[in-house]
């Protein structure tokens, strides 16, 4: 039984490279023995990120984020049983918003601005299924 799990959070320190590159790097270890799937984006200290997978791994797997230091403020924003899985090609794939074209962001928000704070979990879930379409996600940092 697969679920798909969309959370954001708010970074507790100025998001650097390093860390984003930190937080893939473990989650390209981890997920693929797990079958988690996924993306992360990032903008300003905010993170949004979205898992896939079997159902106790994806749960378990969020209560340990939830528990990272790095990041406070998190919020479920999304959460759904699904029949397949919209990420499958990505073990954790990566959009950095601010390189994203602003009407993309504007399309889905008052101000072209990333705030899954502001608006719904559908609206975020639409936001990323349009970062898939317009082929925003990449594999590797780099
Ligand atoms: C924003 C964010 C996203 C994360 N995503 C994942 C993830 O997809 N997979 C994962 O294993 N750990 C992820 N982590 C790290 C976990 O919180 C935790 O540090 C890690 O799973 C511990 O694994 P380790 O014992 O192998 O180091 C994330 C952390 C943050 C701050």
């Amino acid at each position: 039984m697969l679920v798909r799990l969309l959370y954001a959070s708010r970074s507790n320190t100025e998001l650097t490279p390093e860390m984003i590159d930190a937080v893939l790097a473990t989650s390209r270890r981890n997920n693929p023995a797990l079958g988690v799937t996924g993306l992360l984006c990032y903008s300003g200290d905010i993170f949004m990120q979205v898992i896939e997978g079997g159902r106790d791994v994806v749960n378990q797997l969020y209560t340990r984020i939830c528990a990272d230091e790095r990041h406070k403020d998190v919020i479920l924003l999304h959460y759904e049983e699904i029949i397949e899985r919209q990420f499958a090609g990505w073990t954790m794939g990566q959009v950095n918003l601010a390189r994203v074209n602003p009407s993309v962001l504007l399309k889905y928000s008052e101000r072209p601005v990333l705030d899954p704070y502001k608006v719904s979990g559908q609206v975020s879930m639409a936001l990323l299924q349009e970062l898939i379409a317009t082929a925003c996600i990449v594999s590797r940092a780099g």
